[in-house]
């Protein structure tokens, strides 16, 4: 049975913000390197149309960790699947993520990150769910606040469905 999806975000809403984005952290890194971190798999498409647009030179990287599951709610706990390759000891790190909800996955990977010694650190997501927050946790940079609505789209799934929706839309 396909779920009834409601158009949140339209593509051409996504792509400029994400323009904006891009130019503000192009101007920020000038002379620099961006160390893009994704999270798989959610972070993936936010992450290639932001650097896509980035002046500056970039290189990637990824990790994964767990997610919701099937489930529409997280089950609290954040287990690293996979660490990233390369050491990022003196990068310029940016930590790309797709939604920032309960706060618990970036607050997990932003303190095991920081010890790793890089240059400097942030965190940009594309979403940003407020009202969803149980652990203190602020991006750095966010696209779009969202109300309290299950997403999928742009990277978001529902049991791995709709990552790749061109737009954000709430599950019915
Ligand atoms: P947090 O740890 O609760 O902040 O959740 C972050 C992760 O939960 C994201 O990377 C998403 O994978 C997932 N997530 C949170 N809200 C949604 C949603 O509305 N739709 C799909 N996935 C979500
Ligand atoms: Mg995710």
């Amino acid at each position: 049975m396909r779920d009834k999806i409601k158009v949140l975000i339209d593509q051409k809403k996504l792509e400029q913000r994400i323009q904006e984005m891009a130019d503000a952290i192009s101007a920020e890194y000038e002379g620099k390197t961006v160390h893009m971190i994704g999270i798989l798999k959610g972070s993936v498409f936010f992450m290639c149309e932001l650097a896509k647009r980035l002046s500056v030179p970039v290189t990637m990287d990824f990790m994964a960790v767990s997610s919701y599951g099937s489930e529409k709610k997280s089950s609290g706990e954040v287990k690293l699947l996979k660490d990233l390759d390369e050491s990022i000891e003196g990068k310029e790190v940016i930590l790309a993520e797709d939604i920032l909800d309960s706060g618990r996955t970036l607050s997990y990977l932003c303190e095991l990150l920081k010890t790793r010694k890089p240059a400097s650190f942030k965190v940009i997501t594309l979403l940003d769910k407020p009202s969803g927050r149980v652990v203190p946790m602020e991006p750095d940079m966010y696209g779009f606040e969202v109300p309290d609505l299950f997403l999928v789209g742009y990277g978001l799934d529902f049991d791995q469905k709709y990552r790749n929706l061109p737009y954000i839309g709430a599950v019915e």
